[in-house]
């Protein structure tokens, strides 16, 4: 340990999330279900003796808070600042690809706020922790966030959104399908809210067809029907491609998925690029991944968790 450092270490993790059915619709109201997955981003806390506020990640260091590298993170001391007596160091690991429709930043939010609030005896609630998430991810994406996210993030299992309620959930094995090519959520809410200018009537009843999608998936998970949500979710990504949200890309990984034996294979987020998910049972789960990776996408198998964020003993 330096002189600068002060001993104790607080770690935090927070999972990403997937939509199951509902996103853009839930822009316009409509109801959207997400869940959390096992993919987690941790947060590493210690105190330093001077005032200094360092990010540390696989992206390299920061040293000021105006750093653009690490923004979330930034975020997150700012709003907690006049908690924080001298300086803190904070360290980032992330096993959730970012830009991608995972919820990365919301992770990284929620677990470097929930680390920073056990660190320095806060005394948030992960209720408030959840909202200061969400208000760090408004005024990054500067307006355009839902609380989705953070939401599904801080408390784990389903999400039931508008009315953030939450239920624990059987696990789900869940096939990801990484596009690499970055999708801005801004640019994917603008377009359609420009085809939805252009053809209300049309648009609109798109929209409301994918909330009834949500309405019915609802009644479905609580019987643990998945093959019957799978084939929802195939109806779900044929109306976000009549949105103009898909891509060649995520079309032929929704494919090959299908065709390898998934129950169900959708975009998740925003689209237009990013990731696609399919559901499966556990044994069919590598041969959709493996098919994932013959079709040109990066794979990552995983599955829903019912753990929200949580301290742990050792970063992950
Ligand atoms: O790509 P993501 O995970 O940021 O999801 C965007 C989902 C939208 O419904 C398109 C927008 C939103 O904020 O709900």
């Amino acid at each position: 340990m330096t002189k600068t450092e002060s001993g104790k270490r607080t770690i935090y993790s927070a999972p990403g999330k997937i939509y199951l059915c509902g996103e853009h619709a839930v822009v316009y109201n409509e109801p959207a279900i997400a869940c959390a997955i096992d993919l987690r981003a941790t947060a590493k806390v210690r105190s330093l003796c001077e005032k200094r506020y360092v990010i540390k990640s696989s992206m390299g260091v920061s040293k000021r808070l105006k750093s653009k590298k690490h923004i979330y993170a930034a975020k997150c001391i700012e709003k907690l600042k006049k908690y924080i007596p001298k300086g803190v160091e904070i360290e980032i690991e992330s096993e959730i690809p970012v830009g991608s429709g995972l919820g990365s930043s919301a992770a990284t939010v929620i677990a470097t706020l929930a680390a920073l609030n056990d660190h320095f005896k806060i005394g948030y609630s992960l209720e408030e922790i959840a909202k200061i998430g969400h208000k760090i991810e408004k005024e990054v994406q500067r307006g355009l966030a839902s609380p989705t996210d953070t939401f599904a993030s801080t408390t784990g299992g389903v999400v039931f959104v508008p009315e953030m309620k939450t239920i624990e959930l059987p696990e789900i094995y869940v096939a990801i399908g990484n596009t690499g090519k970055f999708s801005s959520t801004k640019k994917m809410v603008s377009s359609v809210k420009n085809l939805k200018n252009e053809y209300a009537e049309i648009v609109n009843r798109i929209l409301e067809s994918a909330g009834n999608i949500s309405r019915e998936v609802e009644k479905l998970i609580k019987r643990e029907d998945y093959q019957k949500i799978g084939k929802l979710m195939n109806i779900n990504q044929g109306l976000l491609d009549s949105l103009g949200v898909g891509t060649e890309e995520l079309s032929k990984l929704i494919w090959v998925s299908r065709k390898s034996g998934a129950w169900g294979a959708k975009i998740t987020g925003a689209g237009g690029g990013g990731c696609m998910i399919a559901i499966t049972e556990k044994r069919g789960l590598m041969k959709i991944a493996k098919a994932i990776e013959k079709a040109g996408g990066e794979s990552i198998t995983t599955k829903t968790t019912n753990d929200g964020v949580k301290k742990q003993s050792k970063i992950l």
